[in-house]
């Protein structure tokens, strides 16, 4: 009886490591460890034999139940673990994975303008640079010479962080903090450009967004002039939208330029777009960034890259560019 026991559960034991599928293993377990089993046949065998043979055999008994129990969780195991990696496999989703092809996706039409916008300007010898979206005042308005009073400080454009002293923190209403910490950090010459985010608190329509784009132009080095400025704006006009393209520059009031210059890019037909805003740096952004305005001099100019970007591609909504829409974005 011991060794048709021994037998019976190491026979069990075999077939249940073979086990292919999790169905297969659940019904050894039935067949083995079951009322039917024949180790449940032993069992009710056991009221014939005397006390001490009874002791034997039902520890044997137990011994083999255990032994077929534990197969069974370890098969178990085994079928789960390997579920689990085709699983895994089946519902893979490699996020780097570039596939050729119409349905492949691309970078947003706002990225690509950035990245085209960089090259023009690394052709033209200049760095990118980038800073934070969450701003201090300081580099967003004090050291560029924003007096305690600018409205551009009120509560309308500007949205405040929660965070430090009050109206300390806030979201960077333009790219031109950029240009305080890359004169803060070095020395001249500095040709950079500096392309991001930024927020004002606004209504949004046809031509304006709360979260946009700009791209920042910094040039600090001995004897730059206006037409140094001038030259610029109209070289990288025509880079990017063509030869065909013109530009201009009318009077403007920025705390940070002087003088300053709101900037209009003309089509081909004729028709001016207003882009942005520019201007010869003021000698106190310069001291405040440790450089000496009778060494140095530099121009700036900063313009929306939505806008531009609208008017290359002939958006005529730029709250499209904030869409998920696939028809849209597949567009370009
Ligand atoms: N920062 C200004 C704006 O957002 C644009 C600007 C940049 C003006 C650089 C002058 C020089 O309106």
């Amino acid at each position: 009886m011991m060794d048709d026991i021994r037998r019976i559960a190491a026979d069990a034991q075999s077939r249940i490591a073979g086990a292919a599928t999790l169905e297969e293993l659940a019904e050894l377990d039935r067949s083995n460890l079951g009322k039917g089993s024949e180790l449940g046949g032993f069992k009710r065998q056991m009221g014939a034999l005397d006390p001490d043979e009874r002791r034997t055999v039902g520890a044997a008994l137990n011994e083999a139940r255990r032994a077929v129990e534990a197969a069974v969780a370890a098969r178990r195991a085994e079928l789960d673990a390997a579920a689990a990696r085709e699983r895994a496999a089946a519902e893979r989703l490699d996020l780097t994975e570039v596939r050729a092809g119409r349905d492949a996706g691309h970078l947003h039409l706002v990225t690509q303008t950035i990245e085209e916008l960089e090259d023009v300007f690394v052709g033209l010898g200049f760095t990118v640079e980038e800073g934070p979206e969450v701003e201090d005042d300081w580099h967003n308005f004090t050291a560029l010479n924003f007096g305690e009073h600018h409205p551009a400080r009120d509560m309308q454009d500007t949205f405040f962080v929660d965070l430090g002293a009050e109206r300390e923190v806030v979201m960077r209403t333009h790219t031109s903090p950029v240009q305080i910490r890359v004169m803060e950090d070095r020395e001249p010459p500095i040709y950079s450009v500096m392309p991001g985010r930024v927020y004002r608190n606004e209504a949004t329509d046809a031509t304006h967004l709360a979260v946009f784009h700009q791209i920042e132009c910094l040039v600090v080095d001995r004897g730059i002039t206006f037409g140094h400025l001038a030259g610029t704006i109209d070289a990288f006009t025509k880079a990017y939208f063509g030869d065909a393209w013109n530009t201009r520059l009318r009077p403007a009031y920025f705390p940070f330029t002087e003088p300053s210059a709101e900037f209009d890019v003309q089509r081909p037909d004729g028709s001016w777009l207003e882009l942005g805003g520019s201007g010869m740096v003021h000698p106190n952004v310069l001291a405040n960034c440790g450089i000496d305005p009778e060494e140095h001099s530099g121009f700036a100019f900063g313009f929306g890259l939505d806008r531009l970007a609208a008017t290359k591609h002939g958006v005529t909504d730029i709250r499209e560019f904030a869409s998920t829409d696939i028809r849209f974005l597949e567009q370009f």
